[in-house]
C-alpha cells in the first residue's frame, strides 16, 4: 500500500514540474477540471502513519479530536465535526439546525441545488426556496421579506438560509464581508439561522486577506472542506457552536457517517489546516495568470476582475468552436477542463498546477484558437 501512494505522490510531483515545452510531448495533463484532484503530500502521508488513534465511537480519536478542534479555532467557532465529504458536512448542518422540516433558502445555483438537492428534499425533508442572487450571493435588497418566522395556513417557516463563499458555480466568487453582516442582522432578527457551505472557505479567507473566522462570524455554522485546494485525500468539517454539533453529531451517526479510527485521515487533514491554507494564494495568482492571458487573446474569453479565487470561468461563445471541440482540442494538448452549460469552460487551479503550467495552458488556448480561426477564415 506503501508503495502504490508513493507512486502516486510522485505522479503529483511530476505533473506540477512540467513545463509549456513539454505540453504535447508527454502523457502528463494539465488536470483544470477540478481541485478535488489535489493528491495528499508526503508530509501528510507520514503524518498519517504516525497518527495516535483511537475508536472515535467510545473513548474517541485522539488525532480526530486535534482536528476538530483546530478546525474550530480556525472558524473562531465552539466546536467542530469530521465528516467524509462536504455533501455530508452540509447534510449535517441542515438536519443539526431544522431537524427536519421547513424552507430552506438558497440559491438556485448553490452546489446544495445543483449536486445535493435530492438530500436536502429525501433526507433533511426541506422545501428549497430561491432568492435572486447577485454573482452567487443573495441579493440583500428585499430578503428579509423572504424570511417566513412563522408557518402560515399553506407554507413552512423558513428553518434555514444557505449561502455559498468561495461560490463555486458562480465562478470562485467571493461574498463580501459587509454583506454577510447585513445578511446575518436580517435572519437573527428573524430567528432563522445562516449556513455557509464554504467548501472552498480558505480560498475566500485568502481572497479577502483575512482569517476564516472573520467570514464564519456571520454565520451559525459553516461546512468546509479540506480535501480540494487544501489537498488532503478527504474530509471536510462542520463548524458551529456545541450545542449544534452536538446535534449534527447525532445526525452523522444515524446516516452511517460516524467513523473508528477516523485519526489516519484526520492526521492529514491537520497538516492541510496548518501548512496549506497560505499557500492558496499561489492558486489564486496561477488562476490570474490564465485569465489575464486568455484576455489579451481574446477580451469577450475572460475578465480578469472576475477572477477572485481559483476558479477561472471561459465563456466561448465568440469563438467558431464549440465547447465540446474546445475540450477536446484542449485535451489533445494535455490540457483537462470542464464545460459550465453551452458556452463556457471551467478552470481551477490547485497545487499540481504551477506557473509554467497555467503559461501553457494560455498557450493552449492560443493554438486553439488560431487553428480555428484560420480554418473559418
Ligand atoms: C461548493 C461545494 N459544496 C459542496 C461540495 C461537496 O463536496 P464533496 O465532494 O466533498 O461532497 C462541493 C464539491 O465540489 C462544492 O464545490
Amino acid at each position: 500500500m506503501e508503495q502504490q501512494m508513493t507512486g502516486t505522490i510522485d505522479e503529483g510531483a511530476s505533473r506540477s514540474a512540467r513545463s509549456p515545452s513539454a505540453i504535447g510531448k508527454t502523457p502528463l495533463k494539465v488536470d483544470l477540471r477540478s481541485d478535488t484532484v489535489t493528491l495528499p503530500t508526503p508530509e501528510m502521508l507520514g503524518a498519517m502513519t504516525r497518527a495516535p488513534l483511537g475508536d472515535d465511537m467510545r473513548e474517541r480519536d485522539p488525532t480526530v479530536v486535534e482536528l476538530e478542534a483546530l478546525a474550530a479555532r480556525m472558524t473562531g467557532t465552539e466546536a467542530g465535526l469530521f465528516v467524509t465529504s462536504g455533501t455530508m458536512g452540509n447534510l449535517v448542518a441542515m438536519l443539526a439546525h431544522t431537524g427536519r422540516g421547513g424552507d430552506v433558502l438558497v440559491d438556485p445555483e448553490a452546489h446544495l441545488m445543483r449536486s445535493e438537492v435530492s438530500g436536502v428534499v429525501h433526507v433533511a425533508g426541506l422545501f428549497p426556496r430561491h432568492y435572486p442572487v447577485h454573482r452567487g450571493f443573495p441579493v440583500l435588497d428585499g430578503f428579509s421579506g423572504m424570511l417566513r418566522p412563522q408557518a402560515t395556513r399553506s407554507s413552512f417557516a423558513t428553518a434555514l438560509v444557505c449561502i455559498e463563499t468561495s461560490h463555486n458555480n458562480a465562478g470562485g466568487t467571493v461574498m463580501p464581508l459587509k454583506d454577510m453582516a447585513e445578511l446575518h442582522a436580517m435572519t437573527k432578527a428573524a430567528g432563522v439561522p445562516v449556513h455557509i457551505d464554504g467548501a472552498r472557505l480558505f480560498n475566500a479567507a485568502v481572497s479577502l486577506g483575512v482569517p476564516a473566522s472573520e467570514i464564519v462570524r456571520h454565520a451559525d455554522s459553516v461546512t468546509f472542506c479540506i480535501s480540494k485546494g487544501l489537498s488532503a485525500p478527504f474530509g471536510s468539517l462542520v463548524c458551529g457552536s456545541a450545542a449544534f454539533i452536538e446535534r449534527a453529531r447525532l445526525f452523522r451517526r444515524m446516516i452511517g457517517g460516524a467513523m473508528r479510527q477516523g485519526g489516519v485521515v484526520a492526521a492529514a487533514g491537520v497538516v492541510a489546516l496548518t501548512s496549506m491554507v497560505e499557500r492558496l494564494a499561489d492558486d489564486h495568482r496561477r488562476a490570474q495568470i490564465i485569465a489575464r492571458g486568455l484576455h489579451e487573446l481574446d477580451a469577450r474569453l475572460v475578465d480578469p476582475a472576475e477572477v477572485e479565487t481559483n476558479i477561472v470561468m471561459a465563456d466561448i461563445g465568440h469563438t467558431p468552436l464549440t465547447v465540446n471541440d474546445w475540450i477536446e482540442r484542449l485535451a489533445a494538448r494535455d490540457i483537462d477542463v470542464r464545460s459550465y452549460g453551452r458556452t463556457r469552460l471551467r478552470m481551477v487551479t490547485h497545487r499540481h498546477i504551477d506557473d509554467d503550467a497555467a503559461h501553457a495552458v494560455v498557450a493552449g488556448f492560443r493554438q486553439v484558437l488560431e487553428a480555428a480561426r484560420a480554418t473559418a477564415s
